[in-house]
């Protein structure tokens, strides 16, 4: 489903048709991606679920199997995609995401640079963030994953805003018909130090950078080349503290996810402390929100920098790439 306008695919207010990328989600942790095809069906744990019952309700709906279990249909969000790819090498998750979008300025409208593309699940959000008038270019020196992520960004209704290319960065650099047209450049390579002179020619005037790298080795060297060209180094390493919330009753019961749990032995009530701990509220069931075991720690440190800018004349300015 190669929706016409970028940006209605995008829209988690609509029905959905045949030809959908829908989300199952069944709990937090169990979601898968499904293309929804009338004569097809999904059978898991909770029973045999008919596509034909999908087709016309909108996003968000419930639907159930014929052994009366239940999950629920999603658009397939940036943020979903990211929990559902397949995963061809690392990726960057949500809280890096929201960081890169944020901390690069990206907006509507942006030109971004992107090596490598990977499994893509960055350049899924900066695809939303530059829509509808922008564009993101990605580039991987793997051909096999430079052509799994273009059938991806199909099936996410992302291909009009993003070109894949196939390139050695490290060894190349970007192509030179972007140089001075881009709103921010994105790395994550081996070795982005490589990379950084040609992200440096390719950037606006004031234009931004970021590189991801997993050791601190890859950072003092990025930064190295960096101080040339580039201004307002700033490295930052983004940890997330994730919670689990659920809703605890008495007996074993059915929550309000696919699957059912058992209520854990009885705690004296507590309140919310400042370390956070578990937290019950009264009521109806009751509210528990405890750290994950499982959080994720490091990830990778995020290098951002600004390209130098020389004043010039009747206000007018030149970045260090012509000078
Ligand atoms: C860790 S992955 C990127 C993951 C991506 N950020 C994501 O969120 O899915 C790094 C990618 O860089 C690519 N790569 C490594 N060296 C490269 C080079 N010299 N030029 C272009 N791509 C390169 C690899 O093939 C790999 O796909």
């Amino acid at each position: 489903m190669i929706a016409t306008d970028p940006s209605e695919k995008l829209s988690l207010y609509r029905r959905i048709r045949e030809g959908d990328l829908v989300i199952v989600y069944e709990r937090h942790d169990s979601m898968k991606a499904v293309k929804v095809a009338e004569g097809s069906v999904l059978q898991n744990r909770f029973g045999v679920f008919k596509h034909s019952d999908w087709i016309g309700k909108p996003f968000g709906s419930k639907v159930f199997s014929n052994k009366n279990g239940f999950v629920y249909l999603l658009a397939p969000t940036p943020e979903l995609w990211t929990l559902v790819l397949s995963h061809r090498t690392q990726i960057l998750y949500i809280a890096d995401i929201s960081f890169v979008i944020m901390y690069l300025e990206i907006v509507p409208g942006c030109i971004v640079l992107e090596s490598g593309t990977g499994s893509g699940s960055l350049t899924t959000s900066l695809a939303r963030a530059v829509a509808p008038t922008g564009h993101v270019y990605t580039f991987d020196f793997h051909e096999q994953r430079a052509v799994s992520a273009r059938v991806d960004f199909e099936k996410t209704g992302l291909s009009r805003l993003v070109t894949v290319g196939v390139r050695d960065i490290q060894g190349e650099g970007f192509p030179d018909e972007f140089i001075g047209r881009v709103d921010s450049v994105f790395l994550d390579l081996p070795q982005p130090w490589l990379a950084i002179p040609s992200a440096g020619k390719m950037l606006k005037p004031d234009g931004a950078l970021c590189s991801f790298s997993p050791c601190i080795e890859q950072v003092q060297r990025s930064c190295e080349t960096l101080k040339t060209k580039f201004t307002d180094i700033r490295t930052f390493e983004v940890l997330l503290r994730t919670y689990e919330v659920k809703e605890v009753r008495e007996t074993s019961c059915q929550g309000d996810e696919g699957g059912s749990f058992k209520s854990p032995p009885r705690k004296k009530r507590q309140h919310s402390t400042e370390k956070g701990n578990v937290v019950e509220a009264s009521g109806p069931g009751k509210i528990m929100a405890k750290p994950c075991g499982e959080a994720r720690g490091h990830t990778g440190y995020l290098t951002f920098a600004r390209l130098k800018c020389l004043p010039l004349k009747d206000n007018q300015v030149c970045s260090l790439r012509s000078a």
